[in-house]
């Protein structure tokens, strides 16, 4: 690492004139700065490790720029000089999904996958038997390919679903990636599994330990290192291979079926995957899973399942989506993998909400390739043998400290412990008792009535639940302040320069004077004090949806934000609407809950935190500090003549069921509400409707049939 640093310092003086190089020397140069910046950049910001002075960094910077100002056309997709101050993981630039990448709900067993089959027949209306196709489900990372004209113009990693990282000159290293298709529709966004085989992966771990490189823990794992290498001859040596199975915008339509539709990507000069299948309903399914099952070992890649698709697109194209997850497809999970291995300690970490969650801390062991020694004991019942609800669990074995323990993961999600042996217990091995006092603070920890989750008492006394709940309004999806992560958060708390978010705003005007505190730490220069400030005030202006979810409610993850935002337009309207419906019912209550996706356990959560005096002073130091800018209501489809309005559907639907209609509605932009009020603009009755039509007429409000409503959102 010196090393390096100090042959790129001497680099910076004895170069060539920018004036006097050829095109071809412009390339290799600007491919040498864009990695030499990206090794500095790693140094200063992840390894908190500045390797070069700041006059040597902005030189880099300043040669890059000066050469791709006189060669415009050689500019990189991973220029540095679009990354501004970005820290490495960043070190990509960003591209929007022009449709949205989503993923995928899960069923365990066939229970579940009946339950998917009659909720999709539920949703449509029809009891015949339904089509679908059935397909692995590749155990790598999804890519989203463009083709305008036939040619390739940008790659992008799923990223949150809305954006994702540009690796399009590392796409173009990947054999199985057309450079150019011949006979597509204008527009043509391909979608599909990056992977490694087998043979790939072990050959590649064999090489990067020769070379004392990084090896890795599975094949996924190295699919992912390789793909998003900001130097894209790195991922030129490792051999990427890419499975279409979907698709994004379109200019025109690719077939009329899931089936012609992959049928048609093939003969665009994709592969696509020799195991796909049409199943005519769920006992074909079944039998499919089983046997792609009997051939996971021999494929030669990983799968985690079997991913099924309703065949017909019309059908897809109705039933829509949820707000992660598509109505019509389904990943059907192959049983997840197993090993025991002996259990050391439990240690009890405590929360951003103050839960005190049991960690079990294993002797290390292999479970389907990735070592692991740390699995979740999810709560004191669980310990104990014992449901939520009371009910034996594991024949009522407890587990102990010592035990000889079943550990098993599945996919991505932790490790969890989820069997004792008896036989193997060590002899004086002690039940676990678990804590009825915080471990980081000592204050009581209780459990509410039908939570299964003990919780601090402490509040932000609590030191463990305080740093937790700063890291998370740091953290990407929530206020992602550049040069303030995890580790610089526990510092400032441990130092007491930041106790609440507000604090955050404070930093420069109580500890910046000089940024003399700051410059004497270690890890921090003048530039990374100045860089975070100049961070910090960035973020000033801020989304409302990611202050709602930076302040880490309980339940309120990051896209129940979103619509909770998309909802309320503006942040005060949104305090006010939670100030009113305190009381637990009327139309503010109402309201709240007829968001998609907000449930009863969610909104008391909200108006609780709203609610508390000490929470909610936080709250308003907090918001004082900020310009929250409003949220766009949710419109996907352009000149939708509901967006914004408030409808209710009452009486028999019978050209739609009424899950479809709910869904359509809110898909251009509608709330949909279950009474009728003054705030009502629309009524959709069919026929036997009763008191709300009713009520509709006494109102005023504008009421329809189905087939107006039909007609007014025909061809949106
Ligand atoms: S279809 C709307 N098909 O699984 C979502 N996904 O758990 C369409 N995946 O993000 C996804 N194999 O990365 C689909 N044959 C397959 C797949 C597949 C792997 C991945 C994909 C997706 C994730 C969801």
């Amino acid at each position: 690492m010196t090393a390096r640093a100090q042959s790129l310092g001497g680099d910076v003086t004895g170069e060539t004139p920018v004036d006097q190089l050829s095109g071809r020397e412009a390339r290799g140069e600007l491919e040498r700065l864009a990695q030499e910046i990206a090794a500095a950049n790693a140094a200063y910001h992840t390894r908190d490790a500045p390797e070069m002075s700041d006059a040597a960094y902005d030189a880099l910077k300043q040669r890059n720029q000066a050469i791709e100002a006189r060669f415009p056309h050689l500019k990189r997709d991973d220029s540095p000089s679009e990354q501004v101050g970005a820290a490495p993981a960043e070190g990509f630039g960003k591209i929007r999904h022009a449709v949205r990448m989503l993923s995928l709900s899960n069923a365990f067993d066939e229970g579940d996958l009946r339950e998917f089959d009659e909720s999709v027949r539920r949703y449509l209306g029809v009891e015949a038997t339904i089509a679908y196709t059935a397909e692995p489900k590749i155990d790598g990372l999804s890519l989203s390919l463009r083709y305008e004209s036939g040619a390739l113009v940008s790659a992008a990693t799923r990223g949150d679903g809305e954006t994702g990282e540009n690796v399009t000159a590392n796409a173009r290293e990947v054999d199985d990636i057309p450079e150019r298709i011949e006979g597509a529709p204008g527009v043509l966004e391909v979608r599909g599994e990056v992977y490694m085989s087998h043979a790939d992966f072990e050959a590649l771990n064999v090489r990067q330990a020769e070379r004392g490189g990084k090896t890795f823990a599975n094949p996924r794992n190295a699919a992912a290192g390789s793909l998003r290498q900001l130097d894209a001859t790195i991922t030129r040596d490792r051999p990427l291979r890419f499975f279409a199975y979907g698709w994004g915008e379109v200019s025109a339509p690719l077939a009329e079926t899931q089936m012609g539709a992959i049928a048609r990507l093939e003969s665009l000069g994709f592969r696509t995957n020799p195991l796909t299948r049409l199943c005519a309903g769920l006992d074909e399914m079944l039998a499919h899973y089983h046997a792609i099952e009997e051939q996971r070992a021999t494929l030669g890649y990983d799968i985690d399942g079997v991913v099924y698709k309703v065949d017909d697109l019309a059908l897809q194209k109705r039933l829509g989506f949820r707000s992660t997850t598509p109505r019509w497809a389904i990943a059907h999970k192959f049983p997840a993998e197993l090993a025991w291995t002996r259990l050391l300690a439990i240690d009890i970490q405590v929360g951003r909400t103050g839960a005190l969650s049991p960690v079990a801390r294993l002797q290390p062991v292999t479970v389907g390739g990735v070592v692991v020694s740390n699995a979740t004991l999810h709560n004191e019942d669980y310990i104990a043998g014992r449901s939520n609800t009371g009910e034996e669990i594991r024949g009522g074995k407890d587990i102990r400290v010592g035990d000889w323990v079943q550990v098993y993961r599945a996919g991505d999600v932790i490790p969890k412990v989820a069997d004792v042996d008896l036989g193997k217990r060590p002899e004086g091995a002690e039940p676990f008792v678990f804590p009825d006092h915080c471990p980081e603070c000592g204050s009581a920890a209780i459990r509410e009535e039908g939570d299964a989750v003990r919780r601090c008492t402490g509040g932000l006394v609590c030191p463990a639940q305080a740093v937790e709940k700063l890291k998370h309004f740091v953290s990407r999806k929530a206020f992602d302040i550049e040069g303030l992560g995890a580790k610089q958060v526990e510092q400032f708390y441990r130092d007491g320069w930041i106790r609440e978010p507000a604090d955050i705003f404070h930093l420069q005007e109580r500890y910046g004077e000089g940024m003399q505190q700051l410059r004497n730490r270690e890890g921090w220069g003048e530039k990374s004090a100045r860089n975070l400030f100049e961070a910090i005030e960035e973020k000033r202006r801020i989304p409302f949806e990611r202050v709602l979810f930076g302040l880490g409610i309980r339940h309120v993850g990051e896209v129940a934000a979103r619509l909770i935002a998309q909802h309320y337009g503006t942040w005060d309207a949104f305090v006010a609407a939670m100030d009113e419906a305190r009381v637990l019912e009327g139309p503010a209550w109402e309201d709240l809950l007829a968001i998609d996706g907000v449930g009863r356990v969610m909104a008391m959560s909200l108006v609780t935190a709203f609610a508390q005096e000490a929470e909610r002073a936080s709250i308003e130091r907090l918001v004082r500090e900020l310009e929250i800018e409003p949220a766009e209501p949710p419109v996907r489809a352009e000149g939708s003549p509901i967006a914004g309005k408030t409808l209710v559907f009452t009486g028999t639907m019978e050209r739609m069921t009424r899950a479809e209609a709910k869904a359509r509605a809110e898909a251009l932009g509608a709330k949909v509400a279950g009474s009728v009020s003054a705030r009502t603009d629309l009524v959709i009755a069919g026929p036997g409707a009763g008191s709300k039509a009713k009520k509709a007429m006494e109102l005023g409000v504008e009421t329809i049939d189905e087939d107006g409503w039909l007609g007014m959102i025909e061809g949106l």
